[in-house]
């Protein structure tokens, strides 16, 4: 429930005066130097303050686990519902929390896509009404974005690696999306592969739910399979010699289910945590399968893992031994910019305000616009729908 959760400073993190990365103003400054941004798309409600160099100056959350979870998952009225509590609370206490007033902030960011329409309704028209009452532009941006572009977020804690820039290869995984991307600029976003069922998350969720586990289920998977053998169950790894980019979780999700079935009620808990750590492993090989062959296919050398998904404990301490053996650029932005938050929305929206866009006062929510153009012969073969 409420319980904003902080991450970020006003004070500038390392290399935040720099001025490098993407952000870059080029004589006079930039006309946005800060924007207040919200992200409501889904469940979890987030403001945040943004500088134009990407310093967050405010970042906070209140979740809503505790109201979906008697019912197992998302209750798209319950999360619209509980954003209209959270959300202006929220904003005055980011404001306060970075020390500045209205006249600080020089323009509204707010997620207005893809989503869950009442949730992404909720942000907009709070958006489009403080725009309106504090005589501020105000700028629609497309959620995957910021999750793309988290990797430049700065505070005290975290700047993103000295010489990483722009092209790269990122895979934004989370409860709705795996989407591998080759990002070659703001706004430059070529979709290589996505999921053809179950997004990467989705599959944790379902499995966590089927194995007693409990929602939100990807976190809980993770820490029970930290005791498990990763080679106890021999899961499918749908596709993974297949040579492009796409995703299918939905074999593996039946693989569970059959292999839980044929355990004895008895044996169950003893074994969940091999079970547990195989199903982990086998969404881990896939994910950095694909990963791995774009960013040998696209010659790039950096990699931008992104999104709530890329919290997982093994998928992170995989990737850095992938990166480490390869020599591959890897960057994974701490999980306070991975998983849902309103700083990366105020990121992506602060350089397109800087580039001189700005939203019609009759913006409404697109729950679900696509980001970027998909390449040539981006599909997958042969699967259908689970
Ligand atoms: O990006 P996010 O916060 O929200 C969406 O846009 O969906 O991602 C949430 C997803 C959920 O499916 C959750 O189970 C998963 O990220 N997740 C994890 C872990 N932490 C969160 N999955 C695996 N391991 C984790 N440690
Ligand atoms: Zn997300």
């Amino acid at each position: 429930m409420m319980d904003p959760t902080p991450a970020g400073d006003s004070k500038a993190g390392p290399g935040a005066e720099s001025g490098d990365g993407p952000s870059r103003s080029t004589g006079g400054g930039p006309r946005f130097r800060r924007v207040l941004a919200i992200e409501t798309s889904c469940d979890d409600t987030s403001v945040a303050v943004i500088a134009h160099d990407g310093r967050v100056l405010a970042n906070l959350a209140a979740g809503q686990d505790d109201a979906h979870r008697p019912f197992g998952g998302i209750v798209p009225e319950i999360a619209s519902r509980n954003h209209t509590h959270h959300l202006l609370p929220l904003v005055d206490q980011a404001l306060r929390g970075a020390a500045l007033s209205w006249d600080d902030i020089d323009g509204i960011v707010v997620t207005s896509a893809p989503g869950l329409i009442g949730s992404l309704l909720v942000g907009v028209v709070t958006a489009k009404t403080l725009a309106l009452a504090e005589n501020k532009p105000f700028l629609g941006v497309n959620h995957l974005e910021g999750h793309l572009l988290a990797p430049f977020l700065r505070d005290d804690g975290y700047a993103p690696p000295a010489g990483f820039e722009y092209p790269y290869v990122g895979l934004a995984i989370s409860g709705g999306h795996t989407s591998l991307y080759r990002i070659d600029g703001l706004g430059e976003y070529e979709v290589l592969g996505q999921t053809v069922d179950d997004a990467a998350g989705e599959a944790f969720d379902k499995f966590a739910k089927m194995a007693g586990l409990g929602f939100p289920g990807g976190a809980r998977v993770d820490r029970e399979a930290r005791s498990g053998d990763p080679r106890a169950f021999a899961f499918p790894r749908a596709m993974i010699h297949e040579d492009h980019f796409m995703f299918s979780f939905s074999g593996l999700k039946t693989a569970a289910r059959k292999a839980l079935d044929a355990l004895p009620e008895a044996a169950r808990a003893a074994r969940l945590p091999d079970l547990c750590a195989s199903y982990q492993e086998a969404i881990v090989d896939v994910l950095l399968d694909r990963l791995a062959r774009a960013v040998k296919a696209e010659g790039v050398g950096r990699a931008v893992l992104t999104g709530g998904v890329s919290a997982n404990s093994r998928l992170r301490a995989r990737a850095e031994e992938w990166a480490r053996a390869t020599g591959v650029q890897l960057v994974v932005p701490p999980i306070r910019y991975c998983t849902d938050n309103a700083a990366m929305v105020g990121y992506a929206g602060i350089l397109r305000l800087n580039r001189g866009e700005t939203s019609p006062r009759s913006l409404g929510p697109s729950p679900k616009a696509p980001l970027g153009r998909r390449r040539e012969g981006v599909r997958a073969p042969g699967v259908r729908r689970s």
